[in-house]
């Protein structure tokens, strides 16, 4: 049996072993996930692509899992679209990209082959160059014969073989381009690009980004697009040296600017974080069927605690936010598809609450919650989420020092701090929460500011509190549960 048989038997087998799956986000049918790869709108249907390993729920052994989607809530699981079948690949399809050409969907990732398997590595060993991958119906992947598309020969002395992966494709005026992670020779992590006119022979075009010497960062998972008229860069920093472990926090930033493809320079304006929980890691991006962009992201990062074993899987994706910049600023609004999944509101206009006086929602465990209060009064709220007798997970707003702080009793936890969640200019502070079985995301301002959390604790409480940590005058708070049927 080939691998990618054995890989779709095994998951056939086993996918009914898997329990306690969150109600509105993605996860594999069984296994490991990490990256969103490949996200694409292609005959009709949303695809996305993820670094999977079916045969458990540890990381290893990188196939191409698949699932299509119309409204990014149901989802349909596919047969796996690549195994590491080939010589060039032996030891891990990597994460890419695709792109739609001549009616076929076009995958590039990333053949990775490290004889010694793991994050212990021997550099010299490890070979990580770029692959094409092409389908007719998105379904059956056929890889190239010449692959790789590019290795040795076409990456420039001075970056490392090693780390150089991730290849996000993208057309400018019929012109293709995809800028990639690697390490250069002081071992610091670079996004260069390189250019096509065909998808298959492609030459090295420059280097668009530049980590400095002392962040020492490994820029995963770069993706470059435009929105409303400006340049977006984005990518996901991880330590570019295992000496750095722990100095450097898994983050994922954007920039804006102006890519100048005659220059093959990319100038910088403006730049921010895309998430500032602790668990939004290697997003990628689409164009959706709108001309909309839509990004996605790998729910989790590296190191961290995994979900009881027993649940058989381990890894899920972010609700995926369209995005769109005022201000200078990337704003991120969850996709409009899953507001008809939540039902029955309860709004209340005007709530005044004293010190310690509560509103509660009780069955709060997939939810909905909006709160928008004034700026003109000094206010300290919180809102305390899966609410047990002595646990929760508390969202403290404190308007007058502009600072949101979010802290949990669940998972593994330092209490993170967001300042300038508001400023004069501002009527109010919103905040927006989508509550899963084991995740909450919280949109600040309309999508100004992102933070993700996860904690796989099963015995979460369900209740929901909006208490008052000083007298406290709400003008808006809507509540609504989530309805699987949409
Ligand atoms: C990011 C990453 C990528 C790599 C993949 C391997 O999370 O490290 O750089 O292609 O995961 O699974």
């Amino acid at each position: 049996m080939n691998k990618l048989t054995a890989a779709n038997t095994y998951i056939q087998k086993h996918k009914e072993t898997v329990r306690n799956r969150p109600l509105f986000h993605f996860t594999p049918e069984v296994g490991w996930m990490n990256d969103p790869n490949g996200f694409s709108f292609y005959q009709g249907e949303y695809h996305l692509f993820y670094q999977y390993n079916p045969y458990d729920i540890v990381w290893n052994d990188m196939h191409w899992g698949h699932a299509t989607t119309n409204d990014f809530v149901n989802w349909h699981h596919k047969p796996v679209a690549l195994a590491n079948d080939k010589l060039y690949d032996a030891n891990g399809c990597f994460s890419g990209s695709a792109i739609e050409k001549d009616g076929k969907l076009f995958l590039m990732y990333t053949g990775h082959i490290d004889p010694n398997m793991g994050f212990d590595k021997d550099e010299s060993q490890i070979i990580e160059h770029q692959c094409l991958a092409f389908s007719e119906d998105g379904i059956q992947f056929e890889k190239y014969q010449k692959n790789p598309i590019i290795g040795e020969k076409e990456l420039p002395e001075g970056y490392m073989m090693c780390d150089f992966r991730d290849p996000k494709v993208l057309e400018v005026d019929g012109v293709y381009f995809c800028v990639l992670a690697v390490r250069n020779a002081e071992r610091r992590g670079e996004i260069i690009m390189f250019q096509s006119l065909n998808l298959f022979d492609w030459t090295f075009y420059s280097s668009i980004y530049q980590s400095k010497f002392d962040e020492n960062m490994m820029l995963e998972c770069p993706d470059l697009f435009r929105v409303d008229g400006k340049d977006v860069l984005i990518f996901s920093i991880m330590p570019c040296d295992p000496k750095f472990q722990g100095e450097v926090i898994h983050k994922t930033a954007y920039v804006i600017g102006k890519m100048d493809y005659e220059k093959g320079s990319f100038e910088l304006e403006h730049q921010g974080l895309l998430d500032y929980g602790h668990n939004f890691y290697a997003p990628q991006s689409a164009e959706g069927k709108n001309g909309e962009r839509i990004i996605i992201g790998w729910m989790q990062r590296w190191n961290q605690a995994a979900p009881p074993r027993d649940y058989g899987f381990n890894g899920m994706m972010s609700l995926p936010r369209v995005l769109t910049l005022k201000d200078n600023k990337l704003i991120q609004r969850p996709i409009r598809e899953i507001d008809s999944y939540f039902g029955h509101r309860t709004i209340h206009k005007n709530a005044t609450l004293k010190m310690n006086e509560t509103i509660d929602f009780h069955g709060g465990k997939a939810a909905y919650l909006r709160v928008n209060a004034s700026i003109l009064e000094k206010q300290k709220f919180q809102l305390e989420l899966n609410k047990s007798e002595d646990k929760a997970t508390r969202i403290h707003v404190d308007i007058e020092n502009a600072m949101i702080s979010f802290t949990s009793d669940y998972g593994e936890f330092s209490q993170i701090d967001i300042s300038e969640c508001c400023n004069a200019l501002q009527e109010e502070v919103a905040l927006e929460v989508f509550m899963d079985l084991h995740s909450i995301e919280v949109f600040i301002n309309s999508g100004e500011k992102v933070l993700s959390f996860t904690a796989y604790d099963q015995e979460k409480g369900t209740d929901i509190s909006i208490r008052g940590l000083s007298q406290t005058r709400l003008k808006e708070i809507v509540y609504a549960t989530f309805k699987p049927e949409g």
